[in-house]
This record gives C-alpha cells, structure tokens and sequence, in this order.
C-alpha cells in the first residue's frame, strides 16, 4: 500500500522550524513561525498560566473522559469572551461553543460542518491568506477560491476591491475573515470598514467565517472581537474558529473552540449534535488540560485581570519593535520603505522581498523568514535587529 506515496515537502511554516534548528551559524534568527517571545528569544509561560494550572493540578480528581463538548466551563468563558458577556445573541441561545484542539482543529471540523450543510458551498479566504488555510480547506474538501485583500505596493488593504468582489458573493458561499492581526500580511479592516463588510454580508447572505486566532494582540482583548460581534449581530449565521494558543501561549496544550451562531435556539442545538458527531468521526473527545487552565483563568476575576495585563504586554513589546525595526530601517540609509511596520499588527508582516532575496537571507545570514517573505516581528530583539537590518540592506 504505501509504495503509493511519496515524500511530501515540509510545510512551509513548520518546516523552518526543523531548517533553523539544524543551522550551526551563532547569528541565526528565527523570523519564521508565529509565537510570540520575549527579548531573549524565550517563548514564556504566562504568570496566570502557571498560576492556574498549579490550581488545576491540586484539584483535578479523575483523567476519565471530558465528553465531546470537552471543558464545558471553558466553552461558556471563551462565548462570553468572544461574543460579549452581554450579547444578544447568547441571551437568544443562538451560540454553542464546542472546544477543539487547537483553533486548526476547529477550522477543520468548521468545513466538515460546511460539507455535510451544503455540500456545494464554496470557501472564499482572503489573497493572501494563512498557508495551512489554503490546505486545510481542500483536505475536508471544501473547494477555495480568494477575493482581493493586500495591495502589495502600498502594503495596505484593497478594501474597494475586497468589497467589489464580496457583493458578487451569496448563499452557499462562505466567506472567510481574520478578525484581528492578519496572518500573513498584518493589516485589518478599520471599525467603520468592519460595519460595512458585516452590512454588506447580512445584504448578499452569504456566510461568515472569522478565525480569531490572535485577539488581544492588535487593539485589546475585547477591541479584537468587533467582528464577530457585528457579524453575529447582523448575520443569521456564522462560524467562528478560535484559537488560545497565541495570546494564553498555550501553543503546545492545544486550546480552541469553534463557535457556531444559528438563527435560533432549537438550531443550535441541532447544529452542535452534528459538531459532535463529526468530531467522534475524527478526534473522538478533546484534552482537558489547556482548556482546563484556561477555564480557571477566565472564571477568576484576578487572574482574567493578570491575563488582560500580560496580553497588553505582549502586544506592547510587538508594537515597540515595529516601531523600532521601522526607524532603524529609515535611519541605516535603506531608501525602500518600511514605515508601514508600524502601522501594521499582530505578530506578521510582509517584507515584500523577493524570493531569491528570501533564500539568500537564508543561505548568507541564516535569517529564516517564510517564502513569501512573512516575518514575525515577535522574534526581533536588542541582540538581533542590526544584524537583520545589516542582512536585509545586503538582499536588497
Ligand atoms: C503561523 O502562522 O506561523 C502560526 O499560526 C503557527 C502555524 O501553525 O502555522
């Protein structure tokens, strides 16, 4: 059987990941994968995380099953945080929130879902998008098509095209969004643009998705939902992936939800029984442990408020650095600009590089970017920036 398959080539996130550790060179920097660190290269736990997982251990009584809803009082504390503690549409009980592992996992049973209700529907993800996206969707075959987002020259967002395309888009397509901190190119709609894209899908009907996988990170915790609360508000119906991973930087425990809004109470309920019988299909039941802290921080009012603090530092330092990475540039005699560091979010940015100069940051500096020329401006710090800035005038 398995002389039908070939090697694949590694991902194109995760396999810089295995490059970069291989490299020898003393000098090398890791702007590849998405994780945020501190400014000594060191991905930290968060004090909340520490501290609640020490209460999850000293009370934990049983590694029996969760069940598939997995950590209920965890689903009910990222609802509330996503949706609002005052929202509507939980008030209606049109939101069931079901834990996935991870938010990829809750990408992935949100297509299932999106096959098994119209099997002709068509995903429609922002040019460019997340890499895994693009073979995400595919793999539960759902096919993709992509409507214009980056303008490459200005390092903006093509909002009239965006919107130009999005009115041809309706019933049976699904239209997918980043709430907050695009992955890969850092630049999001403004407040008054998300009220006219959430207008724009309650008039054409098509159906929102929105991967929320970086909140806290671009404006603050509750800022980054804006979204999803106008989608939800406005929307008979809308998936909504999110992931924990980045701002609790429980990356390896797997924590995230899939979120589905259904027009009423009765739907939801139905909705989430085929949630979970397609997750018995693949993963069976989810893991308590992430979800488990992350239940402990969110139900107590001083480590939600410890949290809060660490996700605002978090993003401090990543804005900090585009600020910083951006002036370096300017003053280092670099004639291209890069002033649009600064007014980008979120741990990602585009260099708008070529290829070959991608490889050759590689090949002569040993400064792993992805392909595209993404960065993650988390990895930048005091000891390695003028490297970088000495590098990147070299490629270009
Ligand atoms: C990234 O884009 O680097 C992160 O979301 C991590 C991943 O799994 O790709």
């Amino acid at each position: 059987m398995f002389e039908n398959l070939d090697a694949v080539p590694p991902d194109p996130i995760l396999g810089i990941l295995a490059a970069y550790a291989a490299d020898t060179n003393p000098r090398k920097i890791d702007l590849g994968i998405g994780v945020y660190r501190d400014e000594t290269g060191n991905t930290p736990m968060l004090k909340c995380v520490v501290e609640a997982e020490k209460t999850l251990i000293a009370t934990q009584t049983t590694k029996s099953y969760l069940g598939p809803r997995g950590v209920v009082g965890f689903n009910d504390a990222m609802g509330d945080l996503i949706f609002g503690r005052d929202s509507d549409t939980i008030a209606q009980g049109r939101v069931r929130t079901v834990q996935t592992p991870g938010g990829t996992a809750a990408l992935r049973v949100g297509a299932d879902l999106i096959r098994q209700a119209w099997p002709e529907a068509t995903l429609w993800a922002s040019d460019p998008t997340w890499a895994n996206h693009l073979a995400l969707f595919p793999a539960a075959g759902l096919p993709m098509e992509s409507y214009p987002y980056f303008d490459e020259i200005n390092s903006d967002l093509r909002y009239d095209d965006m919107m130009a395309a999005l009115r041809h888009r309706g019933p049976g397509d699904v239209v997918l969004f980043h709430a907050c901190c695009h992955n890969p190119c850092g630049v999001s709609p403004n407040p008054a643009q998300w009220e006219a894209i959430t207008d724009l899908a309650a008039e054409r009907g098509f159906t929102p998705m929105i991967d929320i996988a970086y909140m806290g990170f671009e404006r603050g915790v509750e800022e980054d939902t804006l979204a999803v609360r106008l989608f939800s508000e406005k929307c008979p119906e809308v998936i909504v992936a999110s992931s924990c991973s980045k701002n609790f930087a429980v990356y390896r425990e797997r924590a995230g939800a899939l979120s589905i809004v259904c027009e009423n109470k009765q739907k939801a309920a139905d909705v989430e029984s085929v949630i979970h019988s397609l997750t018995r299909k693949s993963y069976s039941m989810p893991p308590a442990h992430g979800p488990g802290i992350i239940d402990i921080i969110l139900h107590s009012d001083e480590l939600t408020e410890l949290w809060i603090s660490e996700v605002t530092g978090m993003r401090n330092r990543i804005n900090g650095l585009r600020k910083i990475l951006s002036e370096k540039i300017t003053a280092s005699g670099i004639s291209k600009d890069f002033s649009f560091l600064e007014r980008q979010s979120g741990m990602f940015s585009f260099l708008g590089l070529s290829v070959e100069q991608v490889a050759r940051l590689k090949n002569e500096f040993a400064i792993y970017t992805v392909n595209s020329a993404r960065v993650n401006v988390a990895s930048f710090n005091e000891g390695n920036m003028d490297y970088f800035i000495e590098a990147l005038a070299t490629v270009l």
